[in-house]
C-alpha cells in the first residue's frame, strides 16, 4: 500500500484525530466486551458440568452473577458501539466538509490555464464522488482498523490462554487471505480508477450538454447527444459491472478458505476434547471465541480491498490539491492607485509551450486617460491582448510595462483592483441584481450609486420593470435577462468599480444602435481620465481613440489614428471603413425608403 497516500489521509484528519482515535478505542472496548461474554459463558458452561464450583458454593448467587455480567457486558458492548460509530461520523463528515470547503476555494483560486484544460464535470466529479469515497474511507474503513487489530489480538490471546496448540492452529489462515486480499487489492484499484475516469467522462458529457441545451435544441441533435451519452454510460456500466465482479468474487473466495480454518479449528478442538486435553467449557469459549477471531480476519481482507477505493480517489483528490494556486500577493506595488501609463515592447505570447504564437511583436505606448482601439478580424488576438493586462496570462516575450513597472513585478490582487472589465461574454451569477452590479466592487456603496451606475449603463429602467426591482434574482430561478441586458449589467458593475484602466471587450455588440448610442455617450462618461482599451467590430466605436491597432494574427499591421489610417488606401483599416460604410448607407438609404 501506498504508504506516503496513508501519511498524507492521516494529514487531512488534523485535529481530528482525537475524535477518530477515541472512535476506535471505543470500538475496540466494545469488541472487549464482547469477548468477555464468552469468557463469562465459559465459566458458565463449567459450572454447569461440575468442572469448576458455584461461586461462594451459592447457585442462586452464581446464576445472578452470571445474568448481571451478561447484561453488563452487553450494555457495554452496544453503548460504546454507538459512541463510536457517532464519533467516527462526526469524524469523517468533519474531515469530509472541511476538504470540500479547501477544494472549492483552492479551485477557484486556481491558474486560467488549468481551468481552460480541466473539463468542469471533471472537477465536479473530484469534489463530489471522489470525496464521498474518502468519505467513506474515513467513517466505515478507517474506524474498522483499530478494532480489527484489537478484536484480532484479544481473542487470539484468548483463544492462545485456553490452548497454546489451538491458538496457532486457529491462525494459519492468515497468510493465504493476505496474499488474496493483496491481488483484489491491486485488480480493485486498477478497476475503480478506470470507474471514477469514466465517472468523469459521463459528467463532463451531462455538464457540457445542460450548458449548450439551446445549441442541441436549435439543431435538433438531441438523438445525436442520446446515443453520445448512451455510449458513456454503457462504458461505466462495464466499469462498473467488473468492479462490482471483482468485490463480489472477494467475498465467497475468502469465506470458503475461512470455512475451511473454521471446520479445522472445530475438529482439532474436538479431538483434544476426546482426548481429554480440553474441558467441554473451554471447548464452548473457543468455539465462541473463534468465531470472533475468524471476524477480524475477514475484514481485514475487506479493509485492504475496499482501503483501495478511499486510496484511489484520495489520489484523484491529491492531484488538484497539488496544483499550485494563481499567486496573488507577490510583487511589489509602491502606490495605491496606478495613473494608467501603459508601454508594450515587443510583447508576445503563446497559451501553451510549443504552440503557434497568439501574439507576436505587439509593440505601443498609451498616457493616462487616453483610449486604445483594438480592432481586427475575429481570432487576430484582440481577447488575448487585453487578458495580458490583470495577469490572467502572463506574456511570454518582451516587455510590458504599465507606470513604468514591470507587469509581471505587479501584484496580481492590486492589478485586477485598478482594471475593470466588461467581457466579450458577460456572466451573471443567480443573484440578485443588485448583488451582480455590486459585485467585486470592493467598498461600501449607497443604493443611490447603484441606482446611477445603472443609469448610467442604460439598464436602470429595464430593472424597475421587474417585480422586484434591484432584487429581481437573475438567471434559473429568476428573470432571465437578454444578452444586452446582461452586457449593461456588467458595465453597471465597471462603472461602480471605477477602475483606472478600463477593458471593454465588445461590449456593445449585443445591442440594438440606439442602446449603443445611449451607452456609447455613457462610456464616453467612463472613458474620460482612465485608460481605456476598446475592442470593437465597428469602425464607429473607435472613430475617436487615441490610438488605433489593427491586428492580424495577431501582430499590430496598422496603428494611428482615425485618419491617418484612412489614409492607406490598400490598409485593412480603410477597407473595413469602405465595407461598413457601405452597409450603412444602404441600410439608411432602405429605412428612408420605407419611412
Ligand atoms: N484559452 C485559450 N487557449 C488556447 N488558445 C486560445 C485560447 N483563447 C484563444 N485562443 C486562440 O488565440 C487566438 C486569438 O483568440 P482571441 O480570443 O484573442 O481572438 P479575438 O481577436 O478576441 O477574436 P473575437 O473577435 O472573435 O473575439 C485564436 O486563434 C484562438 O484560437
Ligand atoms: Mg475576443
Amino acid at each position: 500500500m501506498n504508504r506516503k497516500k496513508l501519511a498524507g489521509l492521516w494529514a487531512v484528519m488534523n485535529d481530528f484525530h482525537g475524535s477518530y482515535l477515541l472512535s476506535v478505542g471505543a470500538l475496540a472496548i466494545s469488541s472487549l466486551a464482547k469477548t468477555a461474554t464468552m469468557f463469562v459463558l465459559r465459566y458458565f458452561a463449567e459450572v454447569v458440568s461440575g468442572t469448576q464450583p458455584y461461586f461462594r458454593a451459592d447457585i442462586a448467587l452464581t446464576f445472578a452473577l452470571i445474568s448481571i455480567l451478561f447484561i453488563v457486558f452487553a450494555i457495554v458492548e452496544g453503548g460504546l458501539a454507538f459512541v463510536s460509530a457517532k464519533l467516527a461520523a462526526y469524524t469523517a463528515e468533519n474531515i469530509a466538509r472541511r476538504l470540500r470547503n479547501f477544494l472549492f476555494d483552492h479551485i477557484q483560486r486556481l491558474t486560467f490555464s488549468y481551468h481552460n484544460k480541466i473539463p468542469t464535470g471533471d472537477l465536479i466529479e473530484r469534489v463530489t464522488s471522489d470525496l464521498d469515497a474518502v468519505r467513506r474511507f474515513f467513517s466505515e474503513q478507517a474506524i474498522g482498523v483499530g478494532r480489527i487489530i484489537l478484536l484480532f489480538f484479544i481473542n487470539w490471546f484468548a483463544i492462545l490462554n485456553i490452548n497454546w496448540k489451538l491458538g496457532l492452529a486457529s491462525v494459519v489462515v492468515i497468510p493465504p487471505i493476505l496474499l488474496i486480499s493483496m491481488w483484489f487489492f491491486k485488480n480493485v484499484t486498477a478497476a475503480y480508477e478506470k470507474y471514477q475516469e469514466q465517472e468523469a467522462k459521463l459528467s463532463t458529457t451531462l455538464q457540457e450538454n445542460l450548458n449548450g441545451v439551446r445549441v442541441v435544441k436549435a439543431f435538433a441533435r438531441q438523438d445525436y447527444e442520446k446515443d453520445k451519452f448512451e455510449k458513456e454510460n454503457w462504458e461505466k456500466f462495464l466499469k462498473g459491472k467488473f468492479l462490482l465482479l471483482m468485490h463480489s468474487l472477494f467475498w465467497p473466495l475468502s469465506d470458503i478458505v475461512l470455512g475451511f480454518q473454521m471446520l479445522g479449528g472445530f475438529l482439532y478442538a474436538a479431538v483434544m476434547v476426546i482426548n481429554g486435553e480440553l474441558s467441554i467449557g473451554s471447548y464452548l469459549a473457543y468455539v465462541g471465541l473463534v468465531v470472533w477471531l475468524i471476524w477480524p480476519i475477514r475484514n481485514l481482507g475487506r479493509l485492504i480491498v475496499q482501503t483501495s477505493t478511499g486510496l484511489v480517489s484520495y489520489a484523484r483528490l491529491v492531484e488538484i490539491i497539488s496544483v499550485n494556486r494563481e499567486d496573488l500577493e507577490t510583487g511589489t506595488i509602491d502606490r495605491q492607485r496606478i495613473t494608467g501609463r501603459i508601454e508594450f515592447d515587443n510583447v508576445s505570447f503563446q497559451y501553451s509551450d510549443g504552440e503557434t504564437e497568439v501574439l507576436s511583436d505587439i509593440s505601443f505606448k498609451v498616457q493616462p486617460g487616453q483610449s486604445i482601439a483594438l480592432i481586427g478580424s475575429t481570432g487576430s488576438g484582440k481577447t488575448t491582448l487585453v487578458n495580458l493586462l490583470p495577469r490572467f496570462h502572463d506574456y511570454t516575450g518582451g516587455s510590458i510595462k504599465i507606470d513604468g513597472v514591470e507587469l509581471n513585478q505587479i501584484p496580481r490582487r492590486f492589478l485586477r483592483s485598478q482594471i475593470g472589465i466588461v467581457e466579450q461574454e458577460p456572466f451573471l451569477f443567480s443573484r440578485t441584481i443588485k448583488e451582480n452590479i455590486t459585485y467585486g466592487v470592493g467598498k461600501q456603496v449607497t443604493d443611490e450609486e447603484i441606482e446611477q451606475a445603472a443609469r448610467i449603463a442604460a439598464i436602470h429602467d429595464v430593472i424597475t420593470t421587474f417585480p422586484d426591482g434591484y432584487k429581481t434574482i437573475v438567471g434559473e430561478k429568476g428573470v432571465t435577462l437578454s444578452g444586452g441586458q446582461k452586457q449593461r449589467t456588467t458595465i453597471a458593475r465597471t462603472i461602480l468599480k471605477n477602475p483606472r484602466i478600463l477593458i471593454l471587450d465588445d461590449s456593445t455588440s449585443s445591442v440594438d444602435t440606439e442602446t449603443e448610442a445611449s451607452i456609447r455617450s455613457a462610456l464616453n462618461a467612463l472613458m474620460k481620465d482612465r485608460t481605456t482599451f476598446i475592442i470593437a467590430h465597428r469602425i464607429q466605436s473607435v472613430i475617436n481613440a487615441d490610438l488605433i491597432l489593427v491586428l492580424k494574427d495577431g501582430k499590430v499591421v496598422q496603428h494611428g489614428k482615425h485618419d491617418d489610417l484612412l489614409k492607406d488606401v490598400d490598409g485593412i483599416y480603410n477597407r473595413i471603413y469602405q465595407i461598413q460604410t457601405r452597409i450603412d448607407d444602404e441600410y439608411n438609404a432602405e429605412i428612408e425608403a420605407t419611412a
